[in-house]
C-alpha cells in the first residue's frame, strides 16, 4: 500500500522549502531534518519551549539529553570546551556520524532542557548537505533526537517521520533515505580518557586510531557500569531534598509551584519559582531544569506543588520523582 503523502513533506532541494524550514525553527516549531545517519526532529536548541515540543511530539515519558547539531567547528567551539584529543577527533571525522560529549561552556546559550540539566553537551556536525544548509542558514544550534515516536525505530525516510509525528512537525525536508541508517557514534571526553557511550555510524577502531587510545565502553543502561561520579551521569541530580505533591509548604522550604493556585503556606517559602503560572506544561518543561538549579542551594528542601501527569507532565513528574528518590 502506498504511503499517504502528507502535505508537510517538502523536497529538500527546493530553496523555498529550506527557507520555510529556517522560518519554522526561528518560530519555535519542529522540522524533520535529514542527516546522513537518520532523520532528526529538529528545534532551536536555545529555545526551551521549542525543545519541550520535541519531547511532547516524541511522547517520551522521560527527558533524555539531546544532541546539539552545528554547521561548523567554530559553532561547536561556542558551545563546548574542546580538549586536544577531542579536537583531533572533530577535525578528522566532522562533518560525519560522530557525536562528542564535552563540557558545556557557561555562555553556550543552549536550553537546560536540551541537556536535561547536565553540565556536558553532546555536539555533532552532520555531513548531510541538507542538514548543513539548514544549520548554516539558521545560524543557531539545533537540538535533534531521532525523528520517531518514543519506542519506535529511528526514522530513515521523510515518510517515516510524517507517519510517526504527523502534524507535530511543521515541515519534513525530504532528501530520500538516510545513507548511514544508524545513529551517530557517541564519545564522551572524561578526565580519565575517552568513553564510548553509543556504538554507531563511525566504527570505534577508526576513532581509536586517531585518538591514539582505546575507548572505554560504558553501557548507560547498565546500572552496574563503572562510571565515575558526575562524569557520565545521564541525569542531573539536585543536592537539596525534594518533596513531591506538596499541599502545605513548610517555613523556609524552596517552593516549585505550577499553575495559578499555590499550596498552603506558600508565603512562608524562602523562595518560589512557578514553572508556569498559567498552567502550561510546555512552558513548565522549558523551565524545569533551570528552576531546579536555581532553587537548589537556596534551601535544604525543595517543595514541589502537584503537577498533572498527562502529556509532557509525565516526563516532568518522572524527572521530579527521580530527583526525590533517595540517592547513595
Ligand atoms: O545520528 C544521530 O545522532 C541522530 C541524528 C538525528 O543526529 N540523533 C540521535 O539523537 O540519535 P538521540 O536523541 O536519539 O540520541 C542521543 C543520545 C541519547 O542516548 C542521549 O542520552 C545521549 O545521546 N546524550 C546526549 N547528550 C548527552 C550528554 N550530555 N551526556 C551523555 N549522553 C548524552
Ligand atoms: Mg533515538
Amino acid at each position: 500500500m502506498a504511503t499517504q503523502i502528507s502535505a508537510n513533506i517538502r523536497p529538500a532541494d527546493d530553496p523555498g522549502a529550506l527557507r520555510d524550514a529556517v522560518a519554522a525553527l526561528a518560530a519555535g516549531k519542529l522540522v524533520g531534518m535529514p542527516t546522513e545517519t537518520v532523520y532528526g526532529l529538529a528545534a532551536d536548541a536555545t529555545n526551551g519551549e521549542a525543545v519541550a515540543r520535541i519531547y511532547a511530539a516524541k511522547g517520551r515519558p522521560s527527558f533524555n539529553p539531546l544532541i546539539a547539531h552545528v554547521a561548523d567547528l567554530a559553532a561547536a567551539e561556542r558551545l563546548v570546551h574542546f580538549d586536544p584529543v577531542s579536537r583531533r577527533l572533530a577535525e578528522a571525522f566532522w562533518p560525519g556520524p560522530l557525536t562528542l560529549v564535552l563540557p558545556k561552556r557557561a555562555d553556550a546559550g543552549v536550553s537546560d532542557l536540551a541537556t536535561a540539566g547536565l553540565d556536558t553537551l553532546a555536539v555533532r556536525m552532520p555531513s548531510h548537505p541538507t542538514a548543513h544548509a539548514l544549520l548554516k542558514a539558521f545560524g543557531r544550534p539545533v537540538a535533534a533526537p531521532s525523528a520517531n515516536r518514543s519506542g519506535h525505530v529511528s526514522a530513515t525516510t521523510a515518510a517515516h517521520v510524517a507517519d510517526d509525528l504527523g502534524s507535530a512537525v511543521a515541515i519534513v525536508l525530504d532528501a530520500g533515505p538516510s545513507h548511514v541508517g544508524v545513529e551517530s557514534t557517541i564519545v564522551a571526553a572524561t578526565p580519565t580518557g575517552l568513553v564510548l557511550l553509543r556504538a554507531g555510524g563511525l566504527p570505534r577502531e577508526k576513532i581509536e586510531a586517531v585518538a591514539g587510545q582505546r575507548l572505554d565502553v560504558v553501557d548507560l543502561a547498565d546500572p552496574e557500569a563503572p562510571t565515575a561520579p558526575g562524569q557520565l551521569a545521564s541525569h542531573y541530580a539536585p543536592g537539596a531534598t525534594v518533596r513531591l505533591d506538596v499541599e502545605a509548604v513548610l517555613p523556609g522550604e524552596a517552593l516549585l509551584a505550577f499553575g495559578p493556585s499555590l499550596p498552603r503556606g506558600a508565603s512562608e517559602a524562602a523562595v518560589t519559582i512557578n514553572l508556569s503560572p498559567r498552567g502550561d506544561l510546555i512552558e513548565a518543561a522549558a523551565r524545569l531544569f533551570s528552576a531546579l538549579r536555581e532553587l537548589d542551594g537556596k534551601a535544604a528542601t525543595i517543595a514541589v506543588a502537584p503537577i498533572p501527569t498527562t502529556g509532557l507532565g509525565e516526563a516532568i513528574t518522572d524527572r521530579l520523582r527521580r530527583a526525590a528518590a533517595p540517592r547513595p
